[in-house]
């Protein structure tokens, strides 16, 4: 089993620069898949859940090729619409595949993504939303089988909750939908306006995206489309964490400034200096970093719940005491015994409140990564930790980060991959 060895204390100095965004890349794959055409889809992250959803595509007779940080997705072969489940369960996400496929074929078939490490993650505003445009959900056997026998009807739809994967899903099935679509209460991440971008590449009129209310008037006329993914922003929080937990100032190049305004909060209350050129953020950390009194993880423009492992790590050895309360996912702190184990204290109530003691130094130990950003937390606690930490479990974290060891080491970090 591959491990991260990391010889910890050692302040940070170097230079960066950010891959593309995972959760960004993940939803334009999808929909590469709705257009009868050839998508260009620059600066795709190599990462593993790239390469299950370019598996998907292949598997539905798309012809994928990949050169560097391109994927080139030519689609105009694809006539499957089913998934199989060994390809569902590889990338839970693989669920906005749905959408794509309804725009492009009127049907899909394929199993639910099911629970995964960080929680439940049930799909039913993903379902309702489709039902509403007309798209006739059976559940058998535990397969979803989805058509529309009168095409895809543009409606309104009121999210319960600003979902981001059922926004996604609404706004690829709009794609192959007959009039508008409006989702009320949308997901406002910036994976959703990039997506929006995208699609208005392949001939969809969207306006709205990054707002509550999105208007998408579904046309695919375009057949070769490029395009390229926006930075990624938990990545870049994972590498401020990382300075902040081991001291030091570092550079991080091709950064989106406004898509960073939900933690910048944070790092500036705990003391860390950011200044932004054009893409180029420049960080340092002070001495000894200062708690956080609270933190809350949040719908976007919120604290994201992908950079609350990695901000939990670094307050770890801040001064004072921090809590952080989790709103999205239900079990998201499992990264929380594996801190503890470093020498952090932190006290988890309701599996929803983590009420963080700073201490004066964290020790080295073996540890395991159980989720991706949990397992870049125990990587940045590690930083800042005295002594040699071994990560198990890192093909977690490579679902979400490209080269972890190649980047920090970059940023003066001694660590290996064994
Ligand atoms: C996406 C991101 C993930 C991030 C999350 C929240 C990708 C590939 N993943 O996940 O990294 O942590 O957004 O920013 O982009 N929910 C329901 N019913 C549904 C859908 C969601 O109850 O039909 C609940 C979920 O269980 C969760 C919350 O809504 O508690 C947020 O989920 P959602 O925004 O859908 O996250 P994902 O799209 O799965």
């Amino acid at each position: 089993m591959k491990k991260l060895v990391i010889n910890g204390g050692i302040a940070l100095n170097g230079s960066v620069g950010l891959q593309g965004s995972k959760n960004s890349s993940l939803p334009i794959l999808a929909a590469a898949a709705a257009v009868n055409g050839i998508s260009i889809i620059h600066n795709c992250p190599d990462l593993s859940d790239v390469s299950a959803a370019i598996k998907i595509l292949e598997h539905i007779g798309c012809r994928v090729k990949r050169e560097g940080g391109t994927v080139i997705v030519d689609a105009t072969g694809a006539c499957r619409c089913d998934i199989s489940e060994t390809l569902m369960r590889e990338m839970r996400s693989s669920i906005v595949f749905l959408g794509a496929l309804l725009a492009r074929f009127g049907k899909a078939s394929m199993t639910p993504p099911g629970g995964c490490e960080i929680g439940l993650r049930p799909i039913d505003l993903h379902l309702s939303s489709l039902r509403s445009m007309g798209v006739e959900i059976l559940e058998k056997g535990g397969i979803l089988d989805c058509s529309a026998a009168n095409r895809i009807k543009g409606c309104n739809i009121s999210l319960a909750f600003p979902s981001v994967g059922a926004t996604e899903n609404i706004m690829l099935a709009s794609l192959g939908a007959d009039g508008e679509t409006v989702i009320t209460n949308a997901a406002r991440e910036p994976e959703i306006k990039d997506l929006a971008d995208f699609l208005i590449k392949c001939g969809a009129r969207i306006s709205g995206a990054g707002q509550s209310v999105i208007r998408i008037e579904g046309r695919c006329s375009a057949n070769i489309i490029e395009h390229t993914v926006i930075p990624d922003r938990i990545v870049a929080s994972t590498f401020m964490a990382a300075a902040a937990c081991a001291g030091g100032k570092i550079s991080v190049k091709n950064v989106n400034r406004e898509h960073l305004i939900p933690v910048v909060h944070a790092f500036e209350v705990s003391g860390c200096e950011m200044e932004f050129k054009a893409d180029e953020l420049i960080f340092e950390a002070p001495e000894r970093i200062r708690r956080v009194r609270y933190i809350r993880t949040m719908p976007y423009p919120g604290f994201p719940t992908d950079s609350q492992a990695v901000v939990m790590a670094m307050l770890t050895k801040s001064r004072g005491t921090s809590i952080i309360n989790e709103n999205i996912f239900e079990n998201r702190f499992r990264h929380v015994p594996e801190l503890i184990k470093m020498g952090a204290d932190i006290r988890v109530e309701n599996n929803s409140v983590a009420v963080i003691e700073g201490v004066n130094r964290l020790h080295a130990a073996r540890v395991t990564a159980c989720d991706l950003r949990g397992g870049c937390a125990l990587a940045v606690a590690a930083l800042g930790a005295e002594g040699i930490t071994f990560v198990d479990g890192i093909h977690h974290i490579d679902r979400g980060c490209e080269s972890i060891e190649k980047d920090l080491a970059l940023l003066g970090a001694d660590i290996k991959r064994v």
